[in-house]
């Protein structure tokens, strides 16, 4: 199976995710309050703070093309008003650095976490959020604007407001649809915004959203809640990108909807770690939703599975390229696929335990080993295709 010249084939990561010590962030807070709901804290990830070019070397020997990573607000500007030229510089380092081995560098500017003097200030309920957001996106790109590929704003807004505001599983913890709906006003303000700020630095990087997305599927008389689930979740996002360059589809499972709410894993269907169907056809289902609703060229910025059995990852990417691939029969815009993930990281509330690696690391040296889907998937990157299996 082929896929066009400059079909994009990358790997993802994101900076709390894998850096370590990511200290004044809301996040480490969070990880460490009293009664969290995190199994574990962050602490060293897996040190790419400082084992970064590693990373990178595996992503380009691995066969890839692109390396989607986040730079860290937090870092950037530790307390209001104070930017970090170091921190700066870091990024900048990572950048040169995936030019240097044939990478573009895929820059994501908010990966679920924020400065903790921001949070102390009310988070994305702050008044002055989105502008506060903007700003630094606009230091940023100053600082790094020339060198980046890609521009993501803010990396899947929708389960910062679900899990944050409603589900009270991410900072700051809380359990209110009404929060939920303000934040949500301003995660849209300032994805606006940072397009704005992205577009007056250095460069001319395509700038999108990148949204996570689920195949809502009704059962008999669950037609309408399925719609409003979705409308809230995915199109008050998606009615936001226009005028953006791209849509950034991030989409792990399906989720069936009765009439009385969602239903849990179909009997028989595999369930993966995070406890949700393995099911790979929820993404050309989003791609194509999310192709029709935003009018937008679609990349599939992340998807994956969490499994501790490789082969499983194997056959999830063969199915999920299967999908993609019956998408540009169809003439749909979709310009490339990021694995989610390079590495073996942190997964926020649940810890390390979920495995979504093409490259697990040792919890205690650090060590990164590929798995063979990291080979078997680097392969196909190289040569825009190949065998898939099943
Ligand atoms: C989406 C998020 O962007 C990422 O941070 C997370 O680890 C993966 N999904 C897997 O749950």
């Amino acid at each position: 199976m082929s896929f066009p010249d400059g079909f994009l084939w990358g790997t993802a990561t994101a900076a709390h995710q894998i850096e370590g010590g990511n200290a004044t962030s809301d996040w480490w807070e969070f990880e460490h309050r009293p009664g969290t709901p995190c199994l574990e804290p962050s602490g060293d990830a897996c040190d790419s703070w400082h084992r970064w070019p590693e990373d990178l070397d595996l992503c380009a020997v691995l066969g890839f093309g692109t390396y989607r990573f986040s730079i860290e607000w937090s870092r950037i500007e530790p307390a209001e008003g104070e930017w970090s030229r170091a921190a700066l510089d870091h990024y900048r380092r990572i950048c040169d650095g995936c030019r240097e081995r044939g990478l573009v560098p895929m820059v994501t500017f908010h990966h679920f976490t924020s400065p903790r003097w921001l949070a102390e200030r009310g988070g994305w309920e702050a008044p002055d959020a989105p502008e506060r957001f903007a700003r630094f996106c606009q230091r940023a790109a100053a600082a790094l604007g020339d060198l980046v590929g890609w521009a993501c704003t803010i990396n899947e807004p929708n389960v910062v407001a679900l899990m944050g505001y409603v589900l009270g599983a991410f900072p700051p913890g809380v359990h209110d649809q009404d929060r939920r709906r303000r934040v949500d006003d301003a995660l849209v303000r300032g994805h606006r915004l940072a397009v704005e700020a992205l577009r007056s630095g250095p460069g001319s990087a395509p700038v999108g959203l990148t949204l996570s997305m689920s195949d809502y599927q009704a059962l008999p008389g669950g037609e309408a809640l399925a719609d409003r689930l979705r409308h809230q979740s995915e199109d008050v996002y998606l009615q936001a990108t226009g005028g953006d360059d791209f849509v950034g589809v991030q989409t792990y499972t399906r989720i069936r909807v009765g009439p009385d709410g969602m239903l849990g894993p179909e009997p028989g269907v595999p369930v993966t770690q995070m406890g949700y169907e393995l099911w790979p056809e929820a993404v050309e289902a989003t791609v194509r939703r999310a192709a029709a609703v935003s009018g937008l060229p679609v990349l599939v910025t992340e998807t994956g599975v969490g499994t501790a059995e490789d082969g499983d990852r194997i056959a999830y990417f063969s199915r999920v390229l299967q999908g993609v691939r019956r998408c540009l029969d169809d003439g749909v815009d979709v310009g490339g696929l990021v694995a989610w993930s390079l590495l073996d990281n942190f997964e926020w509330t649940l810890g390390y335990q979920p495995t979504f690696g093409l490259v697990a690391v040792d919890r205690r040296t650090f060590e990164r080993r590929p798995k063979p889907s990291a080979h078997w998937l680097g392969e196909l990157a190289r040569h825009g295709g190949g065998d898939l299996a099943g």
